[in-house]
């Protein structure tokens, strides 16, 4: 079956300030040592006060078109996966651009966590059945504005940044193989920024009581991010037809090294393959799928004709996965 979509380029766009564990040893009771051997964290990017969501995403956005060759005037669609949104309306792919003077694409984001950019894959599939020739995803994130600072359990995890794909027509070779993606809303309460929407506006007391911070049971979100990543990257495996020792690389939602390593374990895919950003980025959300699929590119990790396996969890819960021929 000819591939329905593939990716012409990519891109990224990080923070230039490196905050090291060390730096967060100064902020709240923690250790390097923690931070390394729990998440195999040892730096992230963070944005400066200035900088939102949209003008990373701008940034990843005209790379990704400048190495695509493509006007981004001339895209069919923008879709930003993001949780960390310039404003709760309009969306952050309106206010990318209102900072190009773009007009004509249609731009929405995709609110599915760290699911975003393979979410994102998967309507672009549609969209491109629909007749799209190209579209552009972003995952794009300033986690560091909704992170408790105060709060050691969820602080030293998150990083900045913004990865960018230009997809086009799949040319029967190359391209998407197969995809699974799903979603459980019953365990919304266990990963979200519980206010600052309808069901708890801002208020005196819900920023008092830090309520616009993320809120995470970590514990909890590990197991089912271990599951349900693997579960669907087997899926989409199965549903490409590829067994896991053809799999030239696997690129994980880069949460966590343990999290990851069990979930590679799961697929069965060789050590070897998995890729990983974690150390120097920390957990960017939605944008740590495409800022790793970018660095992999440029480190030489990735040929034509190998098969790229990524796979994500995120709140909602959410899960996606997709093999890609490149
Ligand atoms: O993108 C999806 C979103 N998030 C994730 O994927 C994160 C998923 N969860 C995780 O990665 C892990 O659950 C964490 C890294 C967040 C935590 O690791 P853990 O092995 O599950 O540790 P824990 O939460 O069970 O905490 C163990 C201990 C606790 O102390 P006590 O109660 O045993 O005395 C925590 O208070 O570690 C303590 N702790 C810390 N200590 C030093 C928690 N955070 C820190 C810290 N530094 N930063």
């Amino acid at each position: 079956m000819p591939c329905a979509l593939k990716i012409l380029a990519t891109a990224r766009a990080l923070p230039p300030r490196v905050v090291t564990n060390a730096e967060l040893e100064t902020l709240v009771d923690t250790t390097d040592q923690w931070i390394a051997e729990r998440t195999g964290i040892r730096e992230r990017r963070i944005a400066a006060p200035e900088v939102a969501t949209s003008d990373l995403a701008a940034e990843a956005l005209l790379k990704a078109c400048d190495a695509a060759g493509i006007e981004p005037a001339a895209l069919d669609a923008i879709i930003v996966g993001t949780s960390t949104p310039d404003t709760l309306f309009p969306s952050t792919a309106c206010w990318l651009q209102h900072k190009l003077g773009l007009r004509g694409p249609a731009a929405f984001d995709v609110s599915a966590g760290c699911s975003g950019f393979l979410y994102g894959l998967e309507i672009a599939g549609g969209l491109m059945h629909g007749g799209a020739k190209h579209i552009a995803i972003i995952g794009a994130e300033v986690m560091s504005r909704v992170v408790n600072w105060q709060d050691r359990g969820t602080c030293v995890l998150f990083g900045d940044g913004a990865g960018a794909a230009i997809l086009g027509p799949g040319d029967g070779r190359s391209g998407v193989l197969g995809s699974a993606w799903g979603a459980d809303g019953n365990l919304a309460k266990v990963l979200c920024q519980p206010a600052g929407g309808t069901r708890l506006p801002a208020s005196i007391e819900t920023v008092a009581a830090m309520a616009h911070t993320v809120h995470m049971e970590g514990n909890t979100v590990f197991k089912h991010a271990v599951t349900a990543m693997s579960e669907a990257a087997v899926q989409a495996m199965a549903r490409a037809g590829i067994r896991p020792d053809q799999v030239d690389l696997l690129i994980p939602h880069q949460a966590n090294t343990r999290i990851m390593e069990a979930a590679r374990a799961r697929t069965g895919v060789p050590a070897d393959r998995l890729f990983s950003i974690v150390e120097r980025h920390g957990n960017m959300s939605a944008a740590t799928i495409p800022v790793a699929l970018d660095e992999a590119r440029e480190q030489g990790r990735i040929k034509d004709g190998d098969i790229i396996v990524m796979t994500a969890f995120g709140t909602g819960f959410t899960w996606a996965a997709s093999v890609l021929r490149w």
